[in-house]
């Protein structure tokens, strides 16, 4: 399972990278507009020290609505570096363009997924990753889990390549459930990651091996 930190906080970014786990990193423009990064070039500078800081994929949201629109803009954000995956949201042209980056080689993000019929339409459009927002499911009181399991079992039922990463994660027990499930990727807040660490007897069992080495010693 990979895990991609959902954040463009570079500082909350480095700390993941540095725990030797990170996989990749989403972005949206909510993220971008909470870090205070607004205006074109400060956004594509944003991307740029992004890539430096991890490895691995790095989504980046187009803004265009509009086939042409989302074209230019993914073109231009995929030549930034070879990290860079296209988000494009999951509507009519999202679709459209799509499966023209595919058909280029170009990795793609279908963002804002709510169903396994918008997974579906990804899939065969040859989406990179597909994203279902559990969360945000689960916020308007629908199980976001049975999302995750509904698409796992059209996937494996055709062989689509397409990885589930299951986003808008907000809390440990989501991404223990989305590997239950089998999502290829979760993207998360920094918080659910090192909350998958904690355990009250990791901790007391830890402060008795010391204390037992401090009475031999
Ligand atoms: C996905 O790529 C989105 O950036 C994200 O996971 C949305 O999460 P939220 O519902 O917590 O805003």
């Amino acid at each position: 399972m990979k895990f991609f930190i959902d954040t463009a906080n570079l500082e909350q970014i480095k700390e993941a990278q540095a725990l030797g786990i990170l996989d990749g990193v989403t972005t949206n423009p909510s993220l971008m507009a909470k870090e205070g990064i607004t205006g074109e070039v400060n956004i594509i500078n944003h991307y740029k020290a992004i890539c430096e800081l991890v490895d691995g994929d790095v989504s980046a949201e187009v803004i265009a609505t509009d086939f042409d629109g989302m074209v230019k803009e993914g073109e231009a954000l995929a030549a930034l570096n070879p990290q860079i995956v296209v988000k494009l949201p999951m509507i009519k042209d999202g679709v459209k363009a799509c499966k023209y980056f595919s058909s280029k080689g170009i990795k793609t993000n279908v963002t804002l997924v709510f169903s396994a019929g918008q997974a579906l339409l990804a899939a065969k459009a040859g989406a990179t990753y597909v994203s279902p927002f559990i969360g945000r499911l689960d916020d308007i009181s629908t199980d976001g889990m049975n999302l995750i399991e509904e698409i796992r079992l059209i996937y494996d039922n055709y062989g689509f390549e397409t990885e589930i990463l299951a986003a808008s994660v907000r809390h440990t027990m989501h991404i223990i459930n989305c590997a239950k499930l089998g999502a290829d990727v979760m993207t998360g807040p920094l918080s659910a990651i090192e909350g998958l660490l904690k355990h009250p007897l990791t901790d007391s069992g830890l402060a008795k091996f010391l204390a037992d080495y401090q009475k031999g010693n």
